[in-house]
């Protein structure tokens, strides 16, 4: 198995290019199930889920050519509306193909996720709003069969009395298929969402409201829709902000080329509260770090635009240097703190208490052997290791591998000393 091997305290320099959203791409690739001919996806993220989906949509019997940051896939051919425990299990994500092929061919079958190291994250949002567009749901085996009423799902009022990013694309994908006008109260807001609902519109789907957290699309009755100019992945804000996280722990000046900066603010506010600046041009970011020790920080992990749960391990790990104690409270998932542990384990001094981390001064970490547990919890090893005296060995990188397109290689041009190594 392969792990990191990272010689702490070298200051980084340089520019790092941001590749696409991973979370936005998972939606794109699901909602060409929509259509009966191919699709074309640019700026794609080469990391393990994006190829996990499309393996997914290959068993299902879509024809995919993928090549780094671009793949063409078709849907026509798709034969298949099963989506197997094998690969669902592999990622949650997977559950993102339930509205669109029930949507466009009237039923399918798809693996239950189960949970996950940060949580139970359960699905009953996603069925509850298609059930209230008209499918029969039954959970059989493992899996949820979906069965939507002959004349195909109908349009619906759906209140989500939670914000979910899936459930709410999930809904969208199935509603653009309906028959009739969908409202989605309550939606999630974050630009991948944002992201999705252009590419309906692109296809052909009325949708109001885009950006808000009140959705209104008018289904097209069950045609398959048309995507005849290439989809190109927005910028990847949870990579950008992991590249300004390692700016601030090394306390260094680095530069990130193809950012969206808005999609950014919640993350550049709690960094500028540390005492970090930024010079912004257009899609260029330089981050300054302070002139002295960085300031404590007080951080609720919040949906978009609050701040993401997807960078409180990151933030977490730059806290640890900080001149006084942070607090980091998780409201989104009951079990990501799993980094806790393993910081410390790198010289940390951070306390529990239910969903509140207090993160305690400490004058330096130490390099140590420690295990990644889930994927944003591994690099906040990193970038604890990253900032460490010594050498760190980091673990069941594989995690990483899902969703940061060659973090090593993109920190080794900015200087550090990082390698990946096979253990024998
Ligand atoms: C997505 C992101 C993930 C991010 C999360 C929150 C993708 C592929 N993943 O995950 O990186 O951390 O948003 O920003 O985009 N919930 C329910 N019932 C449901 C669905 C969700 O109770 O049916 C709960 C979850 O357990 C969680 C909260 O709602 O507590 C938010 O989850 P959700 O927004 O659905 O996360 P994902 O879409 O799975």
């Amino acid at each position: 198995m392969d792990y990191l091997e990272i010689e702490g305290g070298a200051e980084l320099s340089g520019t790092v290019r941001i590749g696409g959203a991973k979370n936005a791409a998972l939606p794109v690739i699901a909602a060409t199930i929509l259509s009966d001919r191919p699709v074309k996806l640019e700026n794609l993220p080469d990391v393990v889920d994006i190829r996990t989906l499309l393996k997914l949509l290959e068993r299902l019997g879509a024809k995919v050519e993928h090549r780094g940051n671009e793949a063409l896939i078709d849907c026509g051919p798709l034969s298949s509306t099963r989506a197997v425990y094998e690969i669902v299990a592999q990622m949650r994500a997977s559950i993102l193909v339930l509205g669109p092929l029930l949507g466009r061919f009237g039923e399918c079958e798809v693996s239950l996720p189960g949970g996950c190291a940060i949580g139970q994250r359960p699905i009953d949002l996603h069925l509850k709003a298609l059930e209230n567009m008209g499918a029969r749901i039954e959970i059989k085996g493992g899996y949820v069969h979906a069965i939507a009423p002959e004349e195909g799902l109908h349009g619906a009022t759906i209140v989500f009395d939670k914000i979910s990013v899936g459930a709410t694309e999930n809904t969208l994908m199935a509603a653009a298929m309906a028959h009739g006008t969908t409202t989605i109260v309550n939606a999630a807001r974050e630009p991948e969402i944002t992201q999705l609902c252009e590419m309906l519109v692109s296809g052909g789907i009325s949708i109001e409201g885009i950006g808000t957290g009140r959705l209104t699309v008018t289904g097209n009755g069950g045609n398959p829709l048309h995507f005849s100019k290439p989809i190109r992945i927005i910028p990847d804000r949870i990579e950008a902000g992991t590249y300004l996280a390692a700016g601030a722990i090394t306390y260094s000046r680095i530069t990130l080329e193809n950012i969206e900066v808005e999609h950014l603010q919640s993350i550049l506010d709690k960094l500028e509260s540390m005492g970090c600046t930024f010079e912004i041009s257009e899609g260029k970011l330089t981050f300054n770090p302070p002139t002295g020790r960085l300031r404590e920080v007080n951080i609720v992990t919040a949906e978009y635009p609050g701040f993401p749960t997807d960078m409180q391990a990151q933030l977490m790990a730059v806290a640890t240097m900080a001149a006084g104690e942070s607090l980091i409270e998780e409201r989104l998932f009951e079990n990501r703190f799993m980094h806790v542990s393993e910081l410390n384990r790198l010289g940390a001094d951070i306390w529990l208490k239910g969903n509140v981390a207090a993160v305690r001064p400490v004058e330096k970490l130490y390099g140590a052997d420690v295990m990644a547990t889930d994927l944003r919890a591994s690099s906040a090893l990193v970038l604890a290791a990253l900032a460490a005296e010594g050498t760190s060995r980091i673990r069941r990188i594989y995690h990483l591998d899902r969703g940061y397109e060659d973090l090593e290689g993109k920190l080794a041009a900015l200087g550090a000393t990082i390698r990946r190594r096979k253990s024998k």
